[in-house]
């Protein structure tokens, strides 16, 4: 076996290779703020204000990343999250001024959730029993959806785990002429303790609960495949598993069972802990990113949402 191991012969053989073109790089937008903000919890990045979030996903292109996912931190919140679906909301403007600057070559992708709009931080509105409410969480997402496809995003990628999502979303894209915009769902989203530094980045920490009634139970699989058939059922064009590195074999049984497109979604919490032993000197950051990154990859991510992007194209480029 050793013949092939020569650092000749190594990249020769290797079956699994990362691309640029594999990454989608998150940007937090911030409607409160004038400079980027450096967030406590995920050293190394930051949440944009409006004024500069153009600039940020024109160094994202310039490094061949092809897309970027935006998540919004609107100014005001309330019990329903109704500056979420504004026209003049907080990532509707974001995606008019990228697409102003930067042009058509990014895809613009943009998170489609109730957890950064409502008071309480909840994915879906909230009853007087502090329930989760399915369907009258819908109406909203089908018509932010629509808002953000109107501002330009290119594909939208609803989180919240509601329950019909992704047809709902179909739905009010295709009645209002949207029917080409592509839904990246967030098919197997599991309620993760993972995503811890997320909600300091985004604002979005909730009041009380927690999600285990929409997210999935980490100890469960078969369940994953019934949310990802659901979901393709439902219209959606491209599936994801998230968070990433702890659901390996979620990404290869998805992948191997649907053969769709599929996005890995490399959280919040993976970045900070790998962030965190660099800090200490206790781990080699970039080999850990790598390492991370390709095997996301070749348990069967054909893309890669990571805060470790921009780090890592510059990486790929410099080979
Ligand atoms: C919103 C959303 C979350 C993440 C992406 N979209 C948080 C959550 O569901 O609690 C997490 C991303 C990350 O941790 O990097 N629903």
């Amino acid at each position: 076996m050793r013949r092939l191991r020569s650092s000749k012969f190594r990249p020769f053989i290797r079956e699994t290779t990362l691309d640029v073109k594999d990454l989608i790089c998150p940007v937090f937008v911030d409607e409160t703020i004038s400079e980027p903000f450096e967030i406590n919890s995920m050293p190394g990045y930051f949440r944009h204000p409006l004024e500069t979030v153009a600039d940020e996903a024109s160094s994202i292109l310039e490094l061949g990343i092809p897309a970027v996912i935006l998540f919004g931190i609107p100014e005001k919140k309330d019990e329903t999250g109704s500056h979420a679906c504004g026209d003049d909301d907080v990532v509707q403007k974001a995606v008019r001024a990228i697409k102003q600057q930067v042009g058509d070559d990014l895809i613009v992708m943009t998170d489609l959730c109730l957890c950064e709009y409502t008071s309480h931080g909840h994915c879906g509105i909230v009853n007087e029993k502090q329930e989760i409410l399915n369907d009258p969480t819908l109406e909203i997402l089908a018509k932010t959806a629509v808002s953000h496809t109107r501002a330009g995003a290119d594909i939208v990628a609803p989180s919240g785990m509601m329950d019909g999502m992704v047809g709902a979303i179909r739905r009010a894209l295709d009645d209002n002429d949207f029917k080409d915009i592509p839904i990246m769902s967030y098919a197997a989203k599991y309620c993760s303790a993972f995503y811890g530094p997320f909600r300091e980045a985004a604002g979005s920490g909730y009041a009380f609960g927690d999600r285990a009634s929409y997210q999935m139970d980490p100890g469960n699989a078969d369940e994953a495949l019934r949310e990802v058939a659901l979901d393709i059922e439902e219209g959606a064009d491209i599936i994801m598993v998230k968070p990433a590195l702890p659901y390996l074999d979620i990404i290869y049984r998805v992948k191997k069972k649907f053969k769709m497109p599929t996005a890995a979604y490399h959280v919040s919490g993976e970045y900070a802990m790998i962030k965190a032993a660099a800090q200490n000197g206790w781990l080699d950051e970039r080999g850990v990113v790598y390492e991370s990154l390709i095997s996301i990859k070749r348990a069967g991510a054909d893309m890669i949402l990571t805060y470790f992007a921009k780090d890592m194209a510059r990486e790929l480029n410099s080979e």
